[in-house]
């Protein structure tokens, strides 16, 4: 009698860890790219060190195990670092998925998660690194703004950027409209890239981009990538 039931194991699909502080709307765009099969992974578990935020929730819809890591509830950012990567340790997850999550990471964490932990960030990178990137679009009279996403090193905002959304800066914006505008994109930037990474094709080496074996000389632009 021949044993096929080996060959009849179909791979594990890769597993994420989605890391939040709050409103979730980018966690959103993934639990529906995964659910549409556009990303073939799962979301095994959302983390967020805000007890209140509102992605939690959205993951609690979603079936999604949800974890409350209080940042406020460690003395050094080390312990903060070192108790997120024992919660994400037990999902043993493919990649680890930064979506709006407002805290500095420490090199530990980075280290270990090296080549597997990718950001969101609402500019242009590397112009605009840091918070309030729409105000900041606006005061230095930019035309063109837009979003990031890039695998996180040891230098804040500055990992090697993977794939960019453009948009314009009207005339008339706001840092509130301008921010509506970019968010648009962050919905479909990100999936594109968690995408490529589920797939198979993205890798980080010596600090750089690579995309099916080649390396990236500039950043993948969502307008240019066929989907
Ligand atoms: C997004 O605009 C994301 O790019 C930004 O926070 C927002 C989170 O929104 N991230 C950063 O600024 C990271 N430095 P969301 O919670 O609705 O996804």
């Amino acid at each position: 009698m021949i044993d096929f039931s080996q060959q009849l194991q179909t791979p594990a699909p890769p597993t994420m860890v989605v890391l939040i502080s709050g409103s979730g709307s980018n966690l959103q765009a993934l639990i529906d790219a995964t659910a549409s099969g556009f990303i073939p992974g799962r979301i095994a578990a959302v983390i967020s060190n805000q007890p209140d935020a509102l992605g939690l929730q959205r993951a609690q819809q979603a079936g999604i195990a949800t974890q409350v890591i209080a940042h406020r509830a460690y003395a050094r950012r080390e312990d903060f670092d070192q108790a997120l990567i024992q919660a994400i340790e037990a999902y043993q997850p493919t990649l680890v998925v930064l979506a709006g999550f407002m805290r500095i990471l420490t090199p530990v964490f980075v280290t270990h998660y090296l080549g597997r932990l990718v950001n969101i960030h609402p500019s242009l990178l590397p112009a605009l690194r840091g918070l309030h990137t729409h105000e900041r679009a606006l005061a230095e009279g930019l035309s063109v703004h837009g979003c990031s996403v890039h695998f996180v090193n040891q230098e804040l905002d500055g990992g090697p950027v993977i794939m960019q959304a453009r948009v314009p800066v009207l005339p008339d914006d706001t840092p509130q409209t301008l921010a509506a505008r970019v968010l648009i994109q962050e919905h479909r930037l990100y999936p594109a890239v968690v995408r490529l990474f589920c797939q198979g094709r993205l890798q980080l080496k010596a600090n750089t981009v690579w995309l099916d074996q080649q390396r990236l000389d500039q950043p993948l632009d969502l307008a240019c990538v066929a989907l």
